[in-house]
């Protein structure tokens, strides 16, 4: 599918959920003043989405809940010369993070041959930014929502961040786009997603739980965190301090423009689609190809012939490598 025709077939795609939105009021309206139940549904289904909108436009958005350790480390990584001895003393603080570090500094997807067991020794293997990429990672895995159709949501969000962070490295490297963002600009592109799902699962358990009672119910919540997620992701950017790199992947990673690593993790994105389409739907290996094609030629990115091929083999790889190392 080319670009024009996926962007159709989102925008077809968000008008047939919008259809069968149902009716929602915000928290801090009194139940009383307007009954839903009193609302053509049409109605219902624009004011909805009008308050989403309004929401996200007015900065009502609140970021997933991170570990204190997560949030210290990207302040202190974000100066670009924290010492790594400061680093293992902040992690030392929170031993799940720790204990899943080391698992993850040991695993394939950092190449080990050697074990490691100290937080020095995983620094050391890592470098400061690798280690931040890793507790973030760590850290998104841990936001976890326990009632359906959300968790179903939630587990698949993650699947693609980590999928998409692990090829966006592999893409920035075939394509000699000096970078130490990409993984991390991958592993955030969707944050909007998580942080409309918490709020849409907030109000929803707020107003009668419509929207988990529905049978179609994770077809219309995911069309509507696709339609606000470049928005609501650029809010948490901002109040995460997140790296401008990754803020213009969050952005942007849906329309690439100049910046080298909005291109890259639009390749990433679009070929962790197509390998899920592939593994999960029985896409054919040909379709995964032209998918590919078609996405580093709308985000203007030159591959040789050679380097198509191993990002055809290396990517699905890299996503096992990581989801072992995250396991
Ligand atoms: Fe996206
Ligand atoms: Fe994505």
């Amino acid at each position: 599918m080319d670009p024009v025709q996926a962007q159709d077939a989102h925008h077809g795609w968000v008008n047939m959920a919008l259809d069968t939105i149902p009716r929602m009021r915000r928290s801090h309206e009194a139940p009383s003043r307007t009954p839903d139940d009193d609302l053509p549904r049409e109605e219902a289904q624009r004011t909805l989405r009008a308050r989403l909108a309004s929401d996200v436009a007015e900065g009502h958005i609140e970021p997933p809940l991170l570990p204190s350790v997560a949030l210290e480390l990207m302040r202190l990584t974000s100066t670009g010369a924290a010492d790594p001895r400061d680093l293992a003393a902040l992690i030392e603080r929170d031993q799940m993070i720790a204990a899943k570090l080391l698992r993850a500094a040991n695993s394939a997807m950092f190449a080990a041959s050697r074990e490691i067991t100290s937080l020095g020794g995983a620094v050391n293997r890592l470098g400061v930014l690798g280690v931040r990429d890793v507790v973030l990672a760590i850290a998104l895995k841990g936001i976890v929502v326990r009632d359906e159709p959300y968790h179903r949501i939630m587990v698949r969000l993650w699947e693609h961040a980590l999928a998409c962070a692990a090829i966006s490295k592999l893409v920035a490297g075939l394509a000699r786009v000096p970078t130490e963002e990409a993984f991390l600009a991958g592993l955030l592109h969707d944050i909007g997603k998580p942080t409309l799902l918490i709020s849409l699962m907030t109000m929803n358990q707020e107003t009668g739980g419509d929207l988990r009672d529905v049978g179609r119910a994770m077809f219309r919540i995911e069309a509507l965190i696709d339609e606000f997620h470049t928005a609501a992701g650029t809010l948490v950017a901002e109040r995460w301090l997140l790296p401008t790199q990754c803020r213009l992947a969050i952005a942007h990673h849906h329309a690439p423009n100049a910046s080298r690593i909005v291109r890259v993790v639009h390749v990433a994105d679009e070929t962790s689609r197509a390998l899920t389409a592939e593994r999960e739907e029985g896409a054919w290996p040909a379709m995964t190809e032209d998918r590919i094609r078609a996405a580093l030629e709308h985000a203007c990115l030159a591959l040789s012939q050679r380097e198509f091929e191993t990002l055809l083999i290396r990517a699905d790889k890299a996503r096992e490598d990581a989801v072992q190392a995250f396991a």
